[in-house]
């Protein structure tokens, strides 16, 4: 135990080095540069092996079809400006590689890639999250460590502070968004585009807005990735600031499908204070780094209980998750207590961060450290 008289709840670090948001600042400045067809070049999914090493050396390849050819050294050259006007990059080295326009995939009417069978119109097949400007991903190596109450709230902190912001939900198996946020009902259709729902200022949709949670638990692998494909693609997101992905325990298909939907600006990894959570970080660190999907930082969930009298009862050990996250060379973004009214709260469909609670505060410093880190 530990006495922190008046201490904020939200223990922040302060003075990190922070080398993963050079990354973002590189992918957001690189997302600046358009290719002939008016699309940018990070979006499209032309940026190829992104690396940012902490002293500054940028790495990356620009994946350039057939018919880009003649466009291909001034856009090469483009994307080598934007990057080395990044602040902290000290070189940046790229290649332009050329590939031959693979034929469109067929557009289906229900199967895998399409498990709410909609009708598709043209423009329903174009990025829904066009719009959108930056996206996280919520995860964790392992189960039931708050991630989506940590995503729900922070969604609404971001809300609060005035951010435009949707909540998607990619927990197709076990969606929590309907009970986090307080809403049911099935999602409106409106132009061939799923309507996401208003709560707590926030956009919010999720898999138990389309289908009965039976229907869900009987697909699997590539339905998943279908479904969490058309939770992107089909919903009719609107211009948004920020969209914050919770995911589900883990790390299988959905996460996958949601790396390789290339949309990703960063990932926020959830974790708890336990000695084991090292290896848990590590596993949701990893594959994020390995796709080249820039970490925004690690949270410590439930780090200490505080006791009536202001101090701080540290249940599970102190430090585990910020530690973890040194190890790996991740951010350590902050920590977070238990909060006892968090659960009864978050089963009524009350987000804390919604409402005149001391968690409130906390989730805002949250969202603003994020926000930070990704430059919104
Ligand atoms: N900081 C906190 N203080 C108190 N209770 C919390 C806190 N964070 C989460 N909880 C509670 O812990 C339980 C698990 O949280 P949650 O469902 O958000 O975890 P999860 O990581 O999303 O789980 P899963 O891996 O199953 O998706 C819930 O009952 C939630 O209310
Ligand atoms: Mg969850």
């Amino acid at each position: 135990m530990a006495r922190n008289a008046r201490a904020p709840l939200f223990q922040e670090k302060q003075g990190l080095k922070l080398t993963e948001p050079l990354l973002i600042r590189v992918r957001n400045a690189l997302s600046a540069v358009k290719r002939p067809d008016g699309r940018d070049i990070v979006t499209s999914g032309a940026v190829q092996a992104l690396t940012a090493e902490p002293d500054g050396r940028v790495r990356f390849a620009l994946e350039i079809s057939g018919d880009e050819q003649r466009a291909a050294e001034t856009l090469l050259a483009a994307a080598k400006q934007a990057a080395g006007g990044v602040d902290g990059v000290a070189s940046v080295s790229a290649v332009a590689t050329a590939h031959s326009a693979s034929p469109k995939p067929p557009q289906s009417r229900g199967g895998h890639d399409n498990p709410f069978g909609l009708k598709r119109t043209p423009e329903v097949q174009a990025d829904a999250l066009g719009d959108v400007k930056a996206v996280i991903a919520v995860a964790s190596g392992k189960g039931g460590v708050g991630k989506s109450t940590v995503a729900a709230n922070l969604a609404v902190a971001f809300a609060r502070a005035g951010h435009r912001t949707g909540f998607l939900d990619g927990d197709i198996y076990g969606p929590s968004a309907p009970t986090l946020f307080g809403v049911s009902g099935k999602a409106a259709m409106a132009d061939s585009k799923i309507q996401p729902m208003d709560a707590h200022g926030v956009s919010v949709m999720s898999i138990g807005f389309l289908v009965d949670p039976e229907q869900a638990l009987a697909w699997r692998g590539p339905m998943v990735t279908g479904a969490l494909r058309q939770l992107m693609r089909d919903v009719a997101w609107g211009p948004l600031d920020v969209l914050i992905i919770d995911t589900p325990p883990g790390t299988g298909d959905a996460h996958l499908s949601l790396i390789q939907s290339k949309r990703l600006s960063g990932a926020v990894i959830v974790s708890t204070p336990q000695e084991m959570a090292l290896a848990d970080v590590r596993r949701g660190v990893e594959l994020f780094r390995k796709t080249n999907v820039p970490i925004i930082g690690v949270v410590e969930n439930m780090a200490w209980l505080e006791t009536p009298d202001g101090e701080r009862n540290y249940l599970f050990g102190e430090g585990g998750a910020e530690k973890a996250a040194a190890a790996l060379g991740a951010p350590f973004l902050g920590a977070l207590p238990l909060y006892p009214d968090l659960r009864v709260a978050s089963d009524a469909g009350e987000p804390l961060a919604a409402d005149d609670h001391p968690a409130a505060d906390d989730f805002a410093a949250l969202a603003k450290k994020i926000g930070a880190a990704i430059g919104s």
